[in-house]
């Protein structure tokens, strides 16, 4: 089955929910059974990994049908929902690793990932060296005995560089190191990490997933051999997600497909545009032939989506601000994912700490929407001459 039909099919049971098309939502903390003999039952099962619940926090038909659905698409195992995105990269983490353990993690991994591992990692007892995102097989000199997990996002959400993915699992194969990848810009849709031998994937499904930035979600799939461990540490922290944010997942889910190709198309298309301006110095878009991770990105992924960075020339931060104020299509907003565009500055210099940032202008991401291409070329025109009258 193609993905576009598995999108429409997965994780929906309409036949066990009165014919409904999409799975009901469950306002569900209690789960009662039918007798003593079926409360051991569900226990037993549970212990088992069947399928089945007897209590909300463990799934509700919602939840279930949402975490079945991404664990196919993404070609893992089995998924557990979680109330964020962060809360989705910390619960992977944090079921992976124990005191005295070792991390590897990306250079270019999304911030609050690097202060959970700074803050909270560190003072339960691990340790994280940040890692070089170009580091490919290289990474097997920085593996310690104490390392558990390597920790990857490609490419990473603000500065792009695509990792070289199956490079780093296998040597973290034959090392004996779990892998974890934030796959958000991916989406299950357009990188397979289980293809490419990760353990475990992190979707913050609030981008693409929900796709219309109306609630927080996360999701964490796993393969057969890393899944009871990825549910025992969900469960010992509690985790779960409200039925109706999860109910909202779901039904985005369903055209992410067609959502993410126009996504695409406008993004690569707005981001050419932008890469002729004389202001501009790079575009960080591993799509476009010229970007220093295109030839990755052309062997491992299958598409891209609507995200991507952009580097000024050195300019008066009075410019800057004067070109991003006047816009009116792009919201200034530090989410993305959903339908409408956005624009936030970063500052790479200060996320760093494994490589330099080499270029000293200021950087401004971009979420192509599904606005017209026309209209959005034609904002960020003007935005471009508010920057030059101002520079
Ligand atoms: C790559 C990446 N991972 C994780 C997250 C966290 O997701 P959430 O905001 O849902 O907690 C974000 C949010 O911007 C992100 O960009």
């Amino acid at each position: 089955m193609k993905d576009e039909t598995l999108i429409i099919r997965a994780g929906r049971h309409p036949h066990d929910n009165h014919g409904a098309v999409n799975p009901p939502v469950y306002h569900a903390s209690t789960i009662l059974a039918d007798s003593l003999a079926d409360y051991e039952q569900k226990s037993r099962e549970r212990v088992a990994d069947k399928p089945g619940t007897y209590y909300g926090r463990f799934g509700t038909p919602t939840t279930l049908a949402l975490e079945e659905a991404v664990a196919a698409l993404e070609g893992g195992y089995k998924a557990h929902v979680y109330p964020s995105g962060l809360a989705a990269c910390s619960g992977a983490l944090l079921a992976f690793l124990s005191a005295g353990d070792h991390v590897l993690m990306t250079d270019s991994v999304y911030g609050p990932t690097r202060s959970l591992a700074n803050g909270l990692l560190k003072r339960f007892g691990v340790s994280t060296t940040f890692y070089d995102p170009l580091i490919g097989a290289g990474i097997e000199a920085l593996i310690q005995p104490n390392t558990k997990v390597i920790y990857l996002e490609s490419p990473g959400s603000l500065t792009f560089e695509v990792q070289d993915v199956p490079a780093i699992t296998g040597v973290a194969h034959r090392r004996g190191v779990t892998t974890i990848i934030d796959n958000t810009w991916g989406t299950p849709f357009y990188f397979k990490p289980f293809e490419h031998g990760v353990d475990v994937s992190v979707q913050a499904a609030t981008k693409y997933i929900v796709g219309h930035s109306d609630a927080m979600m996360g999701i964490v799939t796993a393969n057969k051999e890393h899944w009871m461990r990825l549910r025992a540490g969900t469960n010992e922290l509690g985790q779960t997600a409200g039925p109706d944010d999860a109910y909202l997942a779901q039904r985005g889910l369903r055209t992410m497909a067609v959502r993410l190709k126009q996504h695409w198309q406008t993004g690569v298309q707005l981001a050419e545009w932008i890469a002729r301006q004389p202001e501009v110095q790079r575009v960080l878009h591993p799509a476009l032939p010229g970007d220093p991770g295109h030839a990755l990105w052309k062997r491992d992924f299958r598409g891209a989506c609507g995200l991507f960075g952009v580097v000024l020339r050195p300019v008066m931060h009075e410019a800057f601000a004067a070109m991003i104020d006047g816009l009116e299509l792009y919201g200034i907003g530090a989410s993305w994912g959903g339908y409408e565009s956005l624009v936030v500055p970063f500052a790479p210099q200060k996320l760093r700490s494994a490589t330099q940032w080499p270029d000293p202008g200021p950087c401004f991401r971009i979420h192509a929407g599904l606005e017209h291409i026309d209209d959005l070329v034609a904002d960020m025109e003007a935005g471009f001459k508010r920057l030059r009258a101002a520079a």
